[in-house]
Order: C-alpha cells, then structure tokens, then sequence
C-alpha cells in the first residue's frame, strides 16, 4: 500500500519537547497557539505527527475539533473528549453506566470521589474533570484544539477558554513540570490571535506561531512516490515542481489533482523524450491558472458590493487588528470613498451585510471584533496593494 501521510517527526518532536521541556525561554507549557492557512495539513499534524510524539513521552492526548458541531458547546465537546480518554485509558464506565442508571456518585472533593467506581461528568467541571484524569490516570495531559477561534463566537465558547486558562493554571502551578498542555490551532492567525493579544483575551501574553509548512520536503516526498508508481515520471522538474506547490498555498490536494490533469491532458504523449519535462510545465500552469482564477473570484466578489460595504471592507483590510468601524477617521475613510457622509447606524448594517453574504465576507467576535472571514481574502487584498493594482475596477475584470 502506498503511504498518503507524509511524516514530520522532526518537526512533531521539536514542538514536543518545547512544549514538554523546562527551557526559561519556552512559553509553551502557557499554550502553544499555531496558526496557518486552510488545507495546508494543520489537522493531520496535529493528528498524525503530534499526538504520536506526544504520547511517546508518555503523555495522554486529548484531540478536540471546535468545527465539528458548531451548535455544541465547546465545553461539552472537550468534556466528552475528556469522557472517552476515561473509558480509554482507565476503563471506565461512563456512558454506559448512565445509559444503565447507576446512581450519580459525589463531586470532585468529597471524600467518595476517589473510591467513586465512576464519575458524573455532567456535575464536573471542566477543570476537575481534566484534573481527575490526570490524578487517576498519574498521567499529564495534552490537549490540542483544532479551530480553536471559534470558541470566541459565542458566550459558551468564550467561557470556555476562561474555563481552559484557569484549568491550566492551576495544573500547572502545583509542580516543577506542567501537568497540562494546551495547544491551539486555527486557520486564521488574526482570529488566533484574539485569544491572545489583550488583557481582556483568555490566554493574553502567549503568542500565536505559524505553524512550518510542507514545503519543497513534501514535494520531494511526493516525487520520489510518483517515480516508484509510474516510470514515465522518472525526471519531474524538481525546481518547477516546488515552484507550483508554493503558487498552491502548500496545498497537498491542489498541487495533487493538479498533477492529475497534468499527466491526464498530456497523457497521449506519454513516452516522447521531452514529457516529463512538459508535465512539469502544466503543472506549474496549472496552478499560475489558479491563482489567477482565485484573484479574479475575488475581485469580481469586492466589485459586486454596494459602494459603502466596500468601503468598509476596504477599511478593515487596510487596519487589521486596529480597525474602529465607527472611528471618526474611519468616517471620513468611508465619506471619502462613497462622496457622501453615512451614519453609524448605517455601517453597522453594511457590517451585518457583509457577515451574512453567501460564503461570508467578515468574521466577528463575541466581543464585536472584525476580521476577514477568510485569510486569503486578506492575502489577495495585500497582494494587489503590492502590485499597485488596489482598488479592483470593472476593466481590470472583463480583461481576466
Ligand atoms: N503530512 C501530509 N502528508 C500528505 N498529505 C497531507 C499531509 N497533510 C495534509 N495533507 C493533505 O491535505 C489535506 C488537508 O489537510 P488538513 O485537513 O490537515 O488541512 P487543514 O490545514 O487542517 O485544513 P482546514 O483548514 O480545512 O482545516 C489532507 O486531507 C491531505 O489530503
Ligand atoms: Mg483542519
């Protein structure tokens, strides 16, 4: 069977041991926030090359995805994590013994806790249940949280984090060594970054990392796999090949499928003595294509918003984290652009607007911060300031 996961133990046990280690320079044992673009392989790291490295030095690894059921709270979605590790790992009878109505035994700090044969996780908290499992178990815990920034869109998820902060605190404060490892992941560093960049954010004084990417190793890896499966591939373009993951994004599935087409469209020709070298090609056409396509997607999206919902988008991809929707030099930003004055009232509806757009534009916090609902959209917006080409016009449009 061929091996579809390309391995970064090097790269899993570096983290490992910053996060596991005593180094007054790592901050990790206060939570390690990583940060990278969708589809670059933040999930399967985090599952396939973290949690390995992690349990190796003996830890218990709790992986959590806040995305998988955004109707739950994400407290319940820890806790039940936190549930089967107690099946798992201690063999306990949780679900099972409710579902056969076995009587709820004591809270954490009575006395029957510890002889308990079982625990009531509805009546722990969050804490105490993370603390049980480390007591009973006598092992530490690590805890990853896949799309952590969503926790920040609703009350519960806020609480939540807070829940999360105090937990690791107090399982960190008691010895030498944390007993708790808290490490976040998000597709999206400024959201990422709200949990932790002010005094108000629950994890405020830790900082949000990106996360390394693929890079021209993965492409290697992925050479040396077609090479064994087709002998027709035998003299890829190394160069031109890393060239094209990078236009990718470092995206596995786009740079893949690209080869695909790739060897598909040239496929008649397979055998002269120039293909492999034509295959190359494509696929760095391919993707230049692509992200032609994805900045003109883009453009035609901007251009289809009313005159005052791109000012204000404009306005929020021109500050970043300092945008102030409602600021007077805001105001005069967006009077500027549409000719006329415009109220607040007014903006925070063109704000709503382009939250509930079809897929959404914004992105706003329990605590009403804006950012981009997607990073690339932010990444086009930077791109074409650079290139001299900001703000899109209709022509540049039709041309495309
Ligand atoms: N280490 C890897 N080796 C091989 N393929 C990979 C690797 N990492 C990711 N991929 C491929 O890329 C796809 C996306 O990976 P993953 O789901 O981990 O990305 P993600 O960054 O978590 O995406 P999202 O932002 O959508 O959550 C995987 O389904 C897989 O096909
Ligand atoms: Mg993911």
């Amino acid at each position: 069977m061929i091996e579809i996961h390309f391995a970064r133990p090097d790269l899993a046990n570096k983290i490992a041991d910053e996060l596991t280690g005593a180094s007054l320079l790592s901050d990790a044992r206060n939570g390690l926030f990583l940060a990278q673009a969708r589809r670059t392989g933040k999930s399967w790291f985090l599952q396939k090359d973290l949690t390995p490295a992690l349990e190796a030095k003996g830890w218990i690894v709790l992986y959590v995805d806040f995305w998988k059921d955004v109707t739950r709270d994400p407290a319940k979605l820890i806790t039940d994590v936190v549930e089967t590790a107690f099946e798992q790992h201690l063999g306990f009878v949780t679900r099972a013994a409710k579902r056969m109505g076995i009587a709820k035994i004591g809270v954490p700090g009575t006395a029957s806790i510890d002889l308990a044969p079982s625990l009531d996780f509805d009546a722990l908290t969050l804490a105490d249940a993370l603390n049980e499992l480390h007591k009973r178990s006598g092992k530490k815990i690590a805890l990853l949280i896949d799309e952590a920034q969503h926790a920040l869109t609703s009350d519960a998820g806020e609480a939540a984090m807070i829940a999360l902060k105090s937990a690791r605190d107090q399982m960190n404060a008691a010895g030498n060594e944390p007993t708790l490892l808290l490490v976040m992941s998000g597709s999206h560093q400024d959201k990422l970054m709200r949990l932790t960049n002010s005094p108000a954010a629950p994890f405020w004084g830790s900082r949000v990392e990106l996360l390394e990417r693929l890079g021209t190793r993965y492409v290697d890896w992925c050479i040396e796999r077609l090479q064994n499966e087709f002998s027709a591939l035998k003299t890829l373009n190394r160069e031109k090949l890393y060239r094209a993951f990078d236009e990718f994004g470092n995206r596995p599935q786009f740079f893949l499928n690209a080869i695909k087409d790739a060897i598909r469209e040239l496929g008649a020709n397979a055998g002269e003595a120039d293909w492999t070298e034509r295959v190359s090609d494509r696929v760095l056409a391919i993707a230049a294509r692509q992200k032609q396509t994805d900045r003109d997607a883009f453009a035609a999206t901007y251009l289809q918003l009313d005159p005052l919902e791109q000012a204000v988008l404009w306005r929020l991809l021109d500050r970043g984290a300092q945008f102030k929707p409602y600021d007077a030099q805001a105001m005069t930003f967006y009077k500027a652009n549409i000719g006329k004055s415009t109220t607040a009232a007014t903006v925070q509806r063109k704000l709503e607007a382009l939250r509930e757009k079809n897929p959404p534009l914004l992105w706003k916090s329990q605590r009403a911060e804006y950012s981009p609902y997607d990073q690339s959209l932010q990444n086009w917006y930077n791109f074409e300031v650079n290139a001299g080409r900001w703000p899109p016009r209709p022509h540049d449009q039709e041309k495309g």
